[in-house]
């Protein structure tokens, strides 16, 4: 493992500690009085699971988050009295789930307070949302030698679409580096604009890290020179509360899986203007106007961009899901998760052997770390043994965990649903593996 300098998980506990510039202020409060998190898990039944003998202790939300029993009821009812396909017919059930799918399209849009319905176009997920974007926006507009600028914390999910682009184009990637504590380098990110720069491509939160980028300075910057900038909010939107007309973001995409919601499902916001200059990405049943077989002309946004039957269900469970999290309230999962980063910062401090990775001032609460002389898939293993749930690999992730100079970590990612309690079992799992391996 190489050794490159990080700041001590002292400091680090220090840092999160005394964080208080603009991103986390505006989008987390103070625990709400009424944020009973025993109460909340009991309406989760998958959290009353036992795993290997032990409670389960879920800390891979990072990855997907589980469900309410709310949104497991309003997916039955559903089934089992509102479904049928929808904008295709006159009858009654088709009638209730177009007006329940719509409905869960304008609950989207309060939830990411876009101006209008329309702009909120249901995708499978963050990745079809970007792929969607590279493919209309980025096959109209790249041309060769122009450039789109991504950072070195994103997922492979917004990275391989604008490289597929890049490649078909002759455009050039250009990289936003980060310093040691995973915060994106502002100033050189500034010093990458030029003529020839036609997109920016950045994550709100690093799924590896935790890291809560500014996205809103690099929005305001990228805006000065009229490039637009896309948003992969798939790490932001189930901890952060997100205003697309705050941030001014062009494009923002999430997925439904990490907020509660059924996989499947996610969308794409995009500027009403944008959208409509956009070709389609997909071609198909209830994104047309019109069509011969000489032309076909498309139908306005939303439905030009969701051809074919789209997943009526998950669209409604997630929009069950976002009532869900709206009902807590986003400032009190933030300050509820935001309290868990501390005290598991500072629980891990106090372990030999132990490196954070990740240790930007300003976090979501996602603690990567690797064990001294024990490979992340061993800590995985032995963590699963007792009960602990968490994701060891590259995370999706390869060019980031070069720049830190690891192949892999173990990461344990949290939701508003999880303890202090969950925190010291994490401890006392990696102390047991410790010990396995001493
Ligand atoms: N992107 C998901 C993660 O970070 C799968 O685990």
């Amino acid at each position: 493992m190489s050794q490159l300098p990080v700041p001590s998980l002292r400091s680090a506990v220090k840092a999160i500690r005394e964080a208080t510039t603009t991103t986390f202020e505006s989008s987390t409060g103070t625990p709400s009085e009424a944020f009973d998190v025993d109460r909340i898990r009991a309406d989760f039944p998958i959290l009353q699971l036992s795993v290997a003998g032990k409670p389960l202790v879920y800390l891979d939300n990072a990855a997907s988050s589980q469900m309410p029993q709310s949104v497991i009821d309003r997916l039955v009812r559903y089934q089992t009295s509102e479904h049928a396909n929808i904008h295709r017919a006159v009858h009654y059930l088709s009638e209730t789930a177009t007006a329940a799918y719509e409905a869960a399209r304008v609950t989207l849009q309060r939830f990411i307070n876009a101006a209008e319905a329309r702009e909120v176009i249901f995708t499978s997920g963050t990745t079809e949302g970007i792929n969607l974007v590279a493919q209309s926006w980025g096959r109209q507009n790249i041309r060769p030698g122009d450039e789109i600028i991504l950072t070195v914390l994103e997922h492979h999910s917004n990275i391989v679409p604008w490289q597929m682009l890049a490649k078909e184009k002759g455009a050039t990637i250009r990289v936003v580096p980060m310093n040691d504590a995973g915060e994106l380098q502002l100033d050189q990110y500034e010093a990458l604009f030029n003529e020839r720069t036609r997109l920016v491509s950045v994550g709100h939160v690093s799924n590896a890290l935790g890291s809560i980028n500014l996205v809103k300075q690099m929005i305001a910057f990228a805006h000065t020179h009229g490039v637009p900038v896309l948003v992969d909010g798939a790490q932001a939107a189930p901890h952060l509360a997100v205003d697309v007309q705050e941030l001014d973001c062009d494009f923002y995409a999430f997925s439904g899986h990490k907020l509660c919601g059924p996989t499947g499902i996610g969308i794409l916001y995009g500027r009403a203007a944008l959208l409509e200059a956009m070709p389609p990405f997909k071609g198909g049943g209830d994104m047309i106007h019109t069509v011969t077989f000489e032309k076909t002309t498309y139908a306005p946004i939303p439905n030009k961009f969701e051809a074919g039957t789209p997943p009526i269900a998950a669209a409604i469970g997630l929009a069950a899901a976002v009532d869900y999290l709206s009902g807590i309230g986003m400032a009190a999962i933030a300050a509820h998760e935001h309290e868990l980063l501390t005290y598991a910062t500072e629980q891990l401090a106090a372990l030999s052997g132990v490196r954070l990775l990740g240790t930007a001032q300003n976090k979501t609460a996602v603690l990567s770390f690797v064990l001294q002389g024990i490979h992340p898939h061993d800590v995985g293993t032995l963590l699963n043994q007792e009960g602990v749930a968490v994701r060891t690999g590259h995370h999706c992730t390869q060019p980031l965990m070069t720049r830190l100079g690891v192949v892999a970590t173990s990461r344990a990612s949290f939701a508003f649903y999880n303890t202090r309690a969950d925190v010291d079992a994490l401890v006392a799992g990696i102390q047991t593996v410790q010990k396995v391996f001493a």
